[in-house]
C-alpha cells in the first residue's frame, strides 16, 4: 500500500508544490480533479485570500493540502485556521516543524515536513513527523545553499528514516517519477511543471520562459545570505549572480512578474527541469502522462527484473 496514497486520499502519489500566490484554487482544484492532490499556499502571507481559496477547495470534497512556510507566519492565525476548517493534509517548510506537529495532529491533521538534509529528516521523524518532502538543489524556489541533488538526498535520507517520502526537486514527467520511486519515493512533488501548465494564474511569459529555458537556464543565487534561491536566469539575475548577494527587497515586485510578465522585475523562481518542459499543458495531461509513462518504465524495469537480464 502506498503510505502517501493512504495518508492523503489521492487518486494518483503527484504532488503540486506549494508557491506563494500561485498555488491557489485555480491550480490545485485542476491538480485535485485531475487525481493529483493540489496543495493551497500560504507563503503570500495574505491570510484572508488564503483561507477563501482554502475554503473553496474544502467545499470541492477532493483531497487536498495547505502549505504552512514556519518562517512566514507572522502570527498563528493560520495555524488555528486550518486546524478548526477540516484541512485534512499539511505540509510544512522553511523553518523548525517542531511546535506545529503537536497542534496539527491533535486536530487530526497528516503533517509532513519539507527537508534538504539527512539531519533535518532525522529531527524531524524524532519529533513524529507523519512524513516528509524531500527537496533536492535541482528545484525552483528557496534553497539550502549546501546543495544535494535529489538524486543522492532521496538515497541518504531512506537510509536513515522509514516516514514516506515525497520526492520534490528535477522531477516534472513519468521518468523522474520512476527514478524517485526506485529511491524509495512513495510520491513526488512538483513545482515548475505546474507553474507552467494551463491552469497556472502566472502571466504567460512566465510559462513561455519556461518552455525555452535549457537545463543551464536557472541560477541559484545568494548563497552566502537568506534566503538562497534557484531562478531563471534573466538580466537583473545575472547581475546578481556576478554581486554574490541579493538586495532584502529583490521579490518587492514579484506580482509583476507573476501577473504582469515582466521578467526583469524580480526572482522568477523555477528549476532545472525548465530544460525539460517544452509545451504548456493542462494539470490533466500532465497528470495522465507521468502515470501512463511512470508504469511503461515500472513494466520495463520489472521485465529486467523478472528475466535477470540488463536488457
Ligand atoms: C515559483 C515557486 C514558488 C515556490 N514557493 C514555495 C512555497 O511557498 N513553499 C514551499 O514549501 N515551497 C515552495 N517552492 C518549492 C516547491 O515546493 C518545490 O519543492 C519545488 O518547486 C520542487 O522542484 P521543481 O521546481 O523542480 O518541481 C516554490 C517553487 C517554485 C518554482
Amino acid at each position: 500500500m502506498n503510505r502517501v496514497l493512504a495518508h492523503t486520499g489521492a487518486k494518483y502519489p503527484i504532488v503540486q508544490a506549494p508557491m506563494g500566490w500561485i498555488a491557489r484554487f485555480e491550480l490545485a482544484s485542476a491538480v485535485s480533479k485531475a487525481g493529483g492532490l493540489g496543495i493551497i499556499e500560504t507563503s503570500s502571507g495574505e491570510t484572508e485570500a488564503c483561507k477563501t481559496e482554502i475554503m473553496k477547495m474544502i467545499e470541492l470534497g477532493l483531497p487536498f493540502g495547505v502549505n504552512l512556510p514556519i518562517m512566514f507566519l507572522r502570527d498563528d492565525a493560520m495555524l488555528k485556521f486550518v486546524c478548526t476548517s477540516g484541512v485534512k493534509f499539511v505540509t510544512t517548510s522553511a523553518g523548525s516543524p517542531a511546535k506545529f506537529v503537536a497542534p496539527l495532529k491533535d486536530a487530526g491533521i497528516t503533517v509532513y515536513h519539507a527537508v534538504p538534509t539527512v539531519d533535518a529528516a532525522v529531527k524531524c521523524a524524532e519529533a513524529g513527523i507523519d512524513g516528509l518532502v524531500v527537496e533536492g538543489a535541482e528545484g525552483g524556489g528557496f534553497k539550502n545553499p549546501e546543495e544535494v541533488s535529489t538524486l543522492v538526498l532521496l538515497q541518504a535520507i531512506r537510509d536513515r528514516v522509514d516516514v514516506p517520502i515525497i520526492a520534490a526537486g528535477g522531477i516534472c514527467d513519468g521518468r523522474g517519477m520512476a527514478a524517485a520511486f526506485a529511491l524509495g519515493a512513495e510520491a513526488v512533488q512538483m513545482g515548475t511543471r505546474f507553474v507552467s501548465s494551463a491552469e497556472s494564474p502566472v502571466h504567460r511569459n512566465y510559462k513561455q520562459k519556461i518552455v525555452d529555458a535549457k537545463e543551464t537556464g536557472t541560477y541559484v543565487l545568494n548563497k552566502k545570505s537568506t534566503p538562497c534561491i534557484r531562478a531563471l536566469k534573466s538580466q537583473h539575475m545575472d547581475a546578481i549572480y556576478e554581486e554574490g548577494r541579493m538586495p532584502a527587497d529583490v521579490f518587492k515586485s514579484i506580482k509583476d512578474v507573476y501577473f504582469g510578465g515582466d521578467m526583469e522585475a524580480a526572482p522568477a523562481l523555477a528549476g532545472q527541469t525548465s530544460g525539460l518542459i517544452h509545451d504548456i499543458r493542462s494539470a490533466k495531461e500532465i497528470v495522465d502522462g507521468m502515470v501512463a509513462e511512470f508504469f511503461s518504465i515500472a513494466s520495463r524495469m520489472g521485465g529486467l527484473g523478472a528475466a535477470h537480464n540488463f536488457g
